[in-house]
């Protein structure tokens, strides 16, 4: 392995600039030559690789996006998308890229593998947490301290008003944003795609509350395929419940930005020097991870085609504080 290259892919996560950091730096150590890639697959189709040394990843650690920006690029998805790719890299030379991104990232990668060889390591960046393979995907920490933030705030004025308030999160169809939002935020009710509830059954919760005396509630909502399913499910609840005091926060594309964590600086920094160290050992197609605290390799059709399972203890806990 001589000459490597990295790219940020879909949705940006916080901690990707750490990552691309431990790469490059990584890189580096092991005397490798190392490219960044600009927008993802979409710059690998045109050729916008540039080289980079230890400068060009100073100061990014702490910064939220990613330095070398990304992409949800539709070309990468047809055979002569990709073909432009592997053109590109072998104009360039480059033996082994590192792709940082969810699993529409790792659906391509596992594709482009199959049809040229060329050796990838995925790294699982994505605030949603819903890739098999890893405890933790880069940003989902950082993006959780950021909703229970906003949660606390909407608290204050929920207390004062005495209102119920609908929180949206993010995380399309996995509910660890919402379940981790919740117990957290300390939310009355918690609506996540996994398990599904009825607006009646919401109703229930709150009822529930009101006859414990509580003042106040919040209920997090899992954002489904498209954004603002909390106004909705809110308009249904209201009717049910006959309460106009109820208010709805879509939290959105906040989720996806700021200052890592220190638990994600540190995840990208393991996770971006084991996926060059995975590379430089032979390993191909695989995503790397950390399962218990230790670095591990999942093939990257496992790491697409199985669900990471949310944890029914959380369920547990959630619905016996919630009372
Ligand atoms: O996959 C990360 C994610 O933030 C999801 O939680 C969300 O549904 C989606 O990306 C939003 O995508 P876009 O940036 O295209 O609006």
């Amino acid at each position: 392995m001589k000459k490597i290259a990295v790219l940020t892919s879909g949705g940006d996560a916080p901690g990707m600039n750490a990552c691309i950091r431990a790469v490059v730096r990584g890189a580096i150590y092991y005397e490798c030559e190392v490219f960044g890639i600009l927008r993802g697959y979409q710059g690998l189709i045109d050729n916008e690789i540039m080289p980079m040394d230890s400068h060009s990843v100073s100061n990014i650690l702490q910064h939220g996006g990613t330095i070398l920006k990304s992409a949800r690029c539709e070309e990468f998805r047809s055979k002569d998308g990709r073909k432009k790719a592997y053109d590109n890299l072998l104009a360039n030379d480059i033996n082994g890229i590192i792709v940082i991104g969810g699993d529409g990232t790792f659906t391509g990668a596992n594709i482009f593998n199959q049809e040229y060889k060329i050796s990838i390591i995925g790294v699982p960046g994505t605030i949603d947490n819903d890739i098999y393979g890893t405890d933790k995907t880069i940003g989902f920490d950082t993006a959780v301290n950021t909703t229970l933030d906003a949660i606390d705030k909407i608290r204050d004025t929920a207390d004062s008003h005495g209102r119920i308030f609908f929180i949206e999160v993010m995380g399309r169809d996995s509910g660890y944003i919402a379940i981790q939002s919740a117990i957290g935020g300390g939310a009355e009710s918690v609506i996540l795609p996994e398990k599904h509830l009825t607006p009646a059954d919401v109703v229930d919760h709150l009822r529930d509350g009101i006859r414990r005396k509580k003042s106040f509630s919040i209920v997090i909502v899992a954002e489904k395929d498209v954004p603002g399913y909390a106004v909705e499910l809110a308009k249904e609840v209201s009717d049910l419940i006959k309460s106009s005091d109820i208010r709805v926060t879509i939290l959105g594309h906040i989720q996806r930005g700021g200052s890592p964590t220190s638990t994600d600086r540190t995840l990208a920094s393991r996770l971006g020097l084991g996926a060059v160290e995975g590379l430089i050992d032979g390993i191909t197609n695989q995503m790397v991870g950390v399962i218990n605290d230790k670095i591990v390799y999942t093939s990257l059709s496992d790491a697409i085609g199985k669900t990471k399972p949310l944890n029914p203890d959380l369920l547990r806990i959630m619905k016996i504080l919630s009372i």
